[in-house]
């Protein structure tokens, strides 16, 4: 167990680099079970959750090594054999395996897949659209057994947006026979990304970033090299350790197109912003205003950017509002903010008042969930005296050695390994 220590009121300064997307490099890392010989992915984060995959399929057999920042993975040799159900658990990201499995093996055995409490987590979307596809399901003791002996292609109607049920069915039916058209997809950049690897590795399918997807089956993939999309969730993160601090801070390698939504709505709060082509700058962010925010897909303001948002909204003056749509049980963080002395009211488990501007003190605080994790360090860096973080194993889930990269901005942030 490890835990951080932060004394807070420093200002930051200078430029912190955004790293690759983990929501995009763990289905890439998972899609290249689809693929017989050598992937090479560049801009892939060192953290726990990719690691995870990479554990589950180097115990069955896959080729991968790290160098910095590049992976190279070989499933040539992956067996017929069931992911580690108790690396499964770990994390919700797993089921992204179920859809390569199917197609390369046929089946698959898994149990329900772990990952953050931030709401029941279904995975009925991903179990529809895959006996749509012709698979069979047994579920027993929380345990499923999936079966596609014959692909039926057609058509995959979503009755909501999933995120990775959309990459699934991706990933299932680019190898298959036939033409399958995904309605109601996901259209979230990492969505895209994941499309643009696999039609580099001669997939065919288009619609990506729209709502209607078109896959047509081809016969196999090949090797590529592929760079991963920068993370627009790290990016908005750090965005936020610039604002909480009021310091001049650039975060630099991002793609601002993929936050506009977090950004208009720090626009609207009286954040003076430099945008360039590839970076974002805090230029100022000392009176910030209210505002009523609500969490939406893609292009709507990220449910993984709720939590720094209403950070940020407990140092606005006046009353502001969230409304979490995406995930029922998703404002935990607030009852730790307000141990440092956030002030809020819980209207229901989705939607709060945040009355602001209010001084953060230090205290010893407890991670809920890793984008929650990520925000108490934020409020952390803006409170007075020093907070201790218990949890701070989530937070590397992911993002890569944040104390690290916020000390060189001037934060006063320490890992204490216990
Ligand atoms: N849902 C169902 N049934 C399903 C699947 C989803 O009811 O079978 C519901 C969910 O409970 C939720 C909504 O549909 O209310 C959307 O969930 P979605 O399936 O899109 O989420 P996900 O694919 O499990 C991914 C990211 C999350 C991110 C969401 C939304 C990965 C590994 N995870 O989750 O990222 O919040 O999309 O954008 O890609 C994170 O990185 O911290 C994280 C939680």
């Amino acid at each position: 167990m490890s835990k951080f220590e932060i004394l807070g009121k420093n200002k930051l300064y200078g430029e912190i680099q955004v790293l690759g997307a983990k929501n995009a490099a763990m289905k890439m890392i998972s899609a290249s079970v689809l693929i017989q010989g050598k992937v090479t992915l560049e801009n892939v984060p060192d953290i726990l959750d990719i690691q995870t995959i990479i554990d589950i399929l180097t115990e069955n057999g896959a080729k991968i090594s790290r160098k910095e920042h590049s992976l190279e993975i070989d499933t040539t040799n992956l067996k017929e054999r069931d992911p580690n159900p108790s690396l499964v658990k770990k994390m919700r990201g797993s089921i992204v395996l179920v859809g390569p499995y199917l197609a390369r093996f046929g089946k698959i055995s898994f149990p329900h897949p772990g990952g953050c409490v931030i709401g029941s987590r279904p995975i009925d979307i991903h179990l529809k659209a895959f006996r749509d596809l012709g698979a069979e399901i047994e579920e027993s003791d929380n345990f499923y057994l999936i079966k596609l002996n014959k692909f039926v292609s057609g058509e995959i109607d979503f009755r909501k947006v999933s995120v990775t049920a959309t990459e699934n069915i991706l990933m299932a039916s680019c190898v298959a026979l036939g033409t399958t058209v995904i309605t109601n997809a996901a259209r979230e950049p990492e969505v895209v990304d994941l499309a643009h690897f696999l039609n580099q590795a001669g997939a065919k399918i288009s619609g990506m970033g729209t709502s209607t997807i078109t896959v047509t089956g081809v016969k196999k993939l090949h090797p590529l090299k592929y760079t991963v999309l920068p993370d627009r969730i790290e990016a908005g993160t750090f965005l936020t350790a610039g604002v909480v601090t009021d310091s001049c801070l650039k975060v630099a390698s991002c793609n601002p197109d993929h936050l506009t939504a977090f950004l208009d709505v720090l626009k609207k709060i009286n954040v003076e912003l430099e945008i360039g082509s590839n970076y974002i700058k805090i230029l100022d962010a000392k009176n910030l205003g209210s505002i009523d925010i609500k969490t939406a897909v893609y292009p709507g303001l990220a449910t993984d950017l709720q939590a720094p948002m209403g950070l940020i909204l407990t140092q606005s003056s006046g009353t502001s509002r969230i409304f979490e749509t995406i995930f029922e049980n998703r404002l935990g963080y607030l009852h730790e903010l307000e141990k440092m002395g956030a002030k809020f009211k819980l209207i229901d488990p989705s939607q709060a008042e945040i009355y602001g501007p209010s001084k953060l003190n230090g205290a010893v605080i407890q991670t809920p969930d890793l984008r929650a994790g990520a925000t108490l360090v934020l409020a952390a860096l803006a409170a007075e005296g020093k907070t201790t973080i218990l949890g701070a194993e989530i937070i590397d889930r992911g993002y890569e050695n944040i104390e690290e990269r916020l000390r060189l901005v001037g934060a006063n942030i320490k890992r204490i390994n216990r």
